[in-house]
């Protein structure tokens, strides 16, 4: 889907000593980090996100636990399970996600390229569709 994909990170670890990720802006994550924030002690069977950005890159990565993301468009709709911290999930602008599911105590880190802005956000599923067709038509890409 275009705007969001799943990646995975390498790992320097070894049974003996356990695991370590590095993350880098520009490298393996793919934008200058200005913000750094986490979702964490959220009952199992909450939902919770219900929003798009007109103009926000994210990386997502369940440090621990798992956690369920929906991330959809006007066209298309995925599920992708975060449910290892070498696993990564950008989501670029005017994608709509959901979180839910949230299992094992799920600690959910997300890196953002811009600092907090609440103007950037758009909340109403109707409003972002609207929008959503008009972005994704203009670049031929759906
Ligand atoms: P929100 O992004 O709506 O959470 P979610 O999409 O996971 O349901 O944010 C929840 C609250 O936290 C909201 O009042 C705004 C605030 N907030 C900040 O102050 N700074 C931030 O960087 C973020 C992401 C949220």
């Amino acid at each position: 889907m275009i705007n969001t994909g799943l990646t995975s990170f390498r790992v320097n670890g070894s049974k003996e000593w356990g695991s370590l990720i590095a993350l880098e802006g520009g490298k393996e994550i793919p934008f200058d980090i200005k913000r750094v924030y986490y979702i964490y002690d959220v009952e199992q069977t909450v939902r919770r996100g219900f929003h798009s950005h007109n103009d926000l890159e994210q990386m997502l990565v369940c440090v621990h636990g798992s956690v369920k993301i929906l991330v959809k468009t006007p066209f298309a709709e995925e599920v992708v399970t975060l449910d290892s911290p070498d696993k990564g999930l950008y989501i670029g602008p005017m994608i709509w996600r959901e979180m839910f599911d949230w299992e094992n105590g799920a600690v959910l880190l997300v890196m953002a390229s811009k600092h907090y802005d609440e103007k950037d956000y758009i909340r109403n599923y109707d409003q972002y569709a609207e929008q959503a067709k008009v972005y994704f038509e203009s670049r031929c890409e759906k």
